[in-house]
């Protein structure tokens, strides 16, 4: 405007995109499909009639990146690494510009793993369900057993006949007897790729079990937040550890809110309500609902 001539800055750059094909310059996709996840590597593939190529992206905000910023340009194919996002990608070159491919790039899925009844009598069946968030097609299911490592937290054992995974979401135990936990996983496609793994979800017996007994002195399952209690292991094992899960499905061990000493763990006023049991390499013993109030009574 005005005299002298005064200009305004240029605006940012937008793109029209076509999703068509242009014989003088394509993008392909490999593997080729438009729903990825982020540890997976995706080649952006230019041709046409051009020597030298670039690969380009918009973000949901508009923002334009080159293929550096979320991969590497090797001749005329982008191979993205695990900063991709979703957006709209394509190929240019100083005289030509390829179709444009809208690519969604999910985050690794964490499966939900539910566990139907959690407390059991000896005999029962229980339902382990695996559920996986969208795109949810396509997935075989992988079961395992949750096994106490007394130096870290648990590891996983497959369970019998699980190596090739089920079609289903879901597994039957048959003659549930002790406390234990699950833990399941997905996978899918080829190349494979597998979700994470599910959080620990526990069945518990509060039935006797010879082998591992869980006992709480003083001996109520109500306490108050002052008191200290005793959890009490015993069985065939040497080295026992205290576990809890408390309202909201959180996993602690007695170091947490208390101190074993041996078999037995002396809770401080940390202790919460919650479900409690002891375990060891081996064994699980029975576990107990245990409420502890807060030290404060209102009248
Ligand atoms: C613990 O509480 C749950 C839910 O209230 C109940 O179903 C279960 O039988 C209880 N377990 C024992 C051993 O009392
Ligand atoms: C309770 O025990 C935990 C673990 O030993 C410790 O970190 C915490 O400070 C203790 N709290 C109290 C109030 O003694």
């Amino acid at each position: 405007r005005g005299d002298p001539v005064f200009y305004t800055w240029h605006s940012g750059v937008k793109f029209v995109w076509s999703g068509g094909v242009n014989p003088a310059a394509s993008l392909t996709v490999s593997p080729h499909r438009l729903q990825h996840f982020s540890t997976e590597s995706l080649s952006l593939i230019c041709e046409g009639n051009s020597t030298e190529w670039r690969v380009k992206k918009a973000d949901e905000y508009g923002d334009v990146s080159p293929c550096y910023y979320w991969g590497e340009m090797t001749g005329s194919t982008c191979n993205t690494n695990t900063r991709a996002s979703s957006g709209v990608y394509w190929c240019e070159s100083e005289t030509q510009s390829s179709n444009a491919a809208n690519i969604t790039i999910h985050s690794v899925p964490h499966p939900v793993l539910t566990v139907s009844p959690s407390w059991t009598s000896p005999g029962d069946s229980v339902t382990l369900t695996c559920s996986v968030g969208p795109p949810s097609a396509g997935w075989r299911f992988f079961w395992y057993k949750a096994v106490p490592d007394m130096s870290d937290y648990y590891t996983y054992e497959l369970l019998a006949g699980g190596t090739t995974g089920t079609e289903q979401d879901s597994y039957i135990l048959h003659g549930q007897t002790h406390t234990a936990g699950y833990v399941c996983r997905a996978r899918r496609g080829d190349p494979v790729f597998y979700t994470l793994y599910s959080d620990v979800k526990f069945v518990w017996s509060g039935g006797v079990n010879p082998a591992a007994s869980f006992t709480v002195s003083p001996h109520r399952l109500q306490h108050f937040s002052i008191e200290s209690l005793s959890l009490i292991c015993e069985g065939n094992s040497a080295e026992w550890r205290v576990m809890k899960v408390d309202e909201d499905g959180d996993v602690s061990t007695c170091s947490d809110w208390g101190e074993m000493t041996g078999s037995t763990c002396n809770t401080n006023t940390t202790a919460s309500s919650g479900v409690y049991w002891c375990e060891s390499e081996t064994q699980s013993s029975n576990a107990a609902n245990i409420t502890i109030h807060s030290e404060f009574i209102f009248i």
